[in-house]
C-alpha cells in the first residue's frame, strides 16, 4: 500500500492500493481482483468483470499459420477492410509469428512499415523468418513488456491486436501505453472472437462482446472513441476506435 502526494494533499481516502497482485489499483477499488472460481482457460485474474485467458506460448504459431485460417478467418478480406495507406505506420502488437503483419507490410509500401510488437522472443524470430521468406523487409520487430509496448509517443497511425487483447496481464496500462502511442486521429483495432455468436468456435475467455470491448477502450483517460464495428470476417468483429485529439493545455 502506498500513498500518493495528490492523494495525501486531497483526500485521505485517496491511496491507491497496489498490495493486491502487486499491481497498481485505480482511487475506486482493486483495478484487477484475482477469483479462486474461475474458468480453466483463464488465468483466475478479472478486470472489469472479464476473465484475462492465458498467452498463447510460441508453439501455438503451426496454429497461428495453420492452412485453413484464411478460410475460417479471412484475414486478406480484415485487412483488405483497414483501408491501410501507403506510407502507413503500423503497429501490430501481440504480433505472434507475423502472419498478419506480413499482409499488412505490403499495403503501406513504399515508405510505411509495421512494427511487430511481441513479449516472446521466440514469436518474434518466427515473425522476422517469416518476414524473410516472403521478402518482406519493411517490418521491425519490438520486444514489448506485459504493461507496454515500447512505442514512441504520437508515432502510430494503426495500432491493431488480433486475438490479442483478451490475454493482455495488463489491459489498463497496455491501453494507456498505446494511447500514447497514436497521432491525433490514430486508430486502434481489436479483432476478437464475437461473444455474441454462441457457434463461434472458439473456448468463452478467448471471446469478447462488443459492449464490454467498447466499456475497456472508451475509459476517458484513454481518449479514443469508438468510430465503427466492421463485421465483416465469418467468427471475429473488427472494432475500430479513433484517438481524439489531446485536450489543449490551457497554460
Ligand atoms: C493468439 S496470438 C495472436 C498472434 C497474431 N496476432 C495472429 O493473430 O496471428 C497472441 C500473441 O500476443 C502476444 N502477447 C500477449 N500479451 C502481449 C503483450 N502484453 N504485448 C505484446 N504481445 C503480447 C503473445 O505472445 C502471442 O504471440
Amino acid at each position: 500500500m502506498r500513498f500518493t502526494i495528490a492523494g495525501l494533499l486531497l483526500c485521505p481516502l485517496l491511496w491507491v492500493d497496489d498490495s493486491a497482485n502487486g499491481q497498481e489499483n485505480s482511487v475506486a477499488g482493486p483495478r484487477y481482483e484475482q477469483r479462486a472460481d474461475h474458468d480453466p482457460n483463464g488465468i483466475g485474474k478479472f478486470y472489469m468483470g472479464r476473465e484475462i485467458a492465458h498467452v498463447m506460448g510460441y508453439l501455438g504459431a503451426p496454429w497461428l499459420e495453420r492452412d485453413t485460417r484464411e478460410k475460417e478467418e479471412r484475414l486478406t478480406l480484415l485487412v483488405k477492410s483497414l483501408k491501410l495507406k501507403p506510407g502507413d505506420i503500423v503497429a501490430d502488437i501481440g504480433a505472434g509469428s507475423g502472419v498478419i503483419s506480413v499482409l499488412m507490410a505490403e499495403q503501406v509500401l513504399p515508405d510505411g512499415y509495421v512494427i511487430g510488437v511481441d513479449v516472446q522472443d521466440e514469436m518474434l524470430l518466427l515473425l522476422q523468418d517469416n518476414a524473410r521468406k516472403k521478402g518482406v523487409t519493411n517490418i521491425v520487430p519490438i520486444k514489448g513488456s506485459q504493461k507496454a509496448p515500447s512505442l514512441a509517443p504520437r508515432s502510430v497511425d494503426l495500432a491493431i491486436m488480433v486475438d490479442v487483447y483478451h490475454e493482455f496481464e495488463f489491459p489498463y496500462e497496455m491501453m494507456q501505453e498505446i494511447s500514447r502511442a497514436m497521432k491525433p486521429g490514430g486508430r486502434v483495432v481489436l479483432v476478437e472472437y464475437r461473444m455474441e455468436d454462441p457457434t463461434v468456435p472458439i473456448k468463452l475467455v478467448h471471446k469478447m462482446s462488443q459492449k464490454q470491448a467498447k466499456t475497456e477502450v472508451e475509459q476517458p483517460e484513454f481518449n479514443m472513441k469508438w468510430a465503427e464495428t466492421i463485421d465483416v470476417l465469418p467468427r471475429q468483429h473488427i472494432l475500430v476506435f479513433t484517438k481524439q485529439a489531446e485536450p489543449k493545455s490551457t497554460q
